[in-house]
């Protein structure tokens, strides 16, 4: 039998165990955890992601502020903006919604940002941090799933696990985070030779490659852990809006041969913005 494992049900749990932290927060009286997202020029997708992010901040609790410039603002006037959220005390965690414009340096905004305030855990002194193994802000996605594999009671200690993708944002914090609980981690990539023998291998997959349904249902080993982290548009003329989102899983048969899978959408998907919460309601705690 294969659990499906409900990441739009979990993220609400921890939605709602969120907004109960901040609820007691403010009738302590202290103030609200603020997040501020900033978001440079007119990206539909992040223009969507954004949206939700503010909704879901209303919903907990926290305050939220979009900063909203435009695709021609300057290096300078992005880092000016940084900085003075760097100073301001009603603001806990900063979020510069990726990817920039190609004209603006975006290794030298994310060094800008308060490595307190940095709820993405993407300033290299807070990668570093969780390279060492220390407490810290740690990227919402790779974050969600570790949530995910520790509410659904999955063990990964003496584990072998396989990371498909490397990037800053999933695959390499992912692999850490996985070593750091004991699994046996290797990373694939699109370089990587003979993946479906490295994949029959996994007893834990993370698939975070970008590619529509690449990883093929009858590679996946039996009983195995398949978290999908892939969200992938596709062209579906019989679909309602003329497409329909894919992971980068062939979902059906690796659900028969899985024991635990996330679906797309509904899988890893909710639990990143249930993270960006934690991590603003974290910064709160551990740095105001
Ligand atoms: N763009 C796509 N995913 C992310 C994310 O997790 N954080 C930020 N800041 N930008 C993104």
């Amino acid at each position: 039998m294969t659990t499906i494992i409900d990441g739009k049900q979990l993220s609400q749990q921890i939605r709602a165990e969120v907004a109960e932290a901040v609820k007691a927060i403010t009738t302590a009286g202290q103030k609200q955890p603020g997040l501020a997202v900033i978001i440079v020029g007119d990206n539909k997708a992040s223009r969507v992601y954004v949206n939700s992010k503010k909704k879901a901040c209303e919903e907990a609790g926290i305050y939220s502020r979009e900063i909203t410039l435009d695709g021609e603002t300057t290096q300078a006037g992005l880092l000016e903006e940084i900085r003075q959220l760097n100073q301001d005390p009603q603001i806990h965690g900063i979020l510069l919604q990726l990817p920039l414009p190609s004209h603006l340096d975006e290794s030298e905004a994310l060094q800008t940002i308060d490595p307190h305030k940095d709820v993405d855990g993407f300033h290299p002194i807070n990668v570093g941090y969780l390279h060492l193994g220390v407490d810290t802000f740690v990227p919402c996605t790779p974050l969600g799933v570790m949530e995910m594999l520790k509410r659904y009671n999955i063990p990964l200690e003496g584990k072998t696990a396989l990371v498909v993708g490397r990037s800053n944002i999933v695959g390499k914090p992912m692999a850490a985070l996985l070593t750091k609980a004991n699994a046996t981690v290797t990373v694939a990539h699109s370089r990587t030779r003979d993946l479906p023998a490295l994949i029959g291998n996994a007893d834990i997959l993370v698939a975070g490659l970008g590619k529509p349904e690449f990883v093929k249902g009858e590679w996946v080993k039996p009983g195995s852990v398949v978290i999908d982290v892939g969200i992938n548009s596709v062209d579906d003329a019989s679909a309602p809006r003329g497409y329909r989102l894919v992971g980068d899983v062939e979902y059906e048969p690796a659900a028969q041969r899985a024991a635990f899978i996330t679906p797309v959408p509904g899988g890893v998907g909710p639990m990143t913005i249930a993270m960006l919460l934690a991590n603003t309601l974290k910064a709160k705690q551990k740095f105001a």
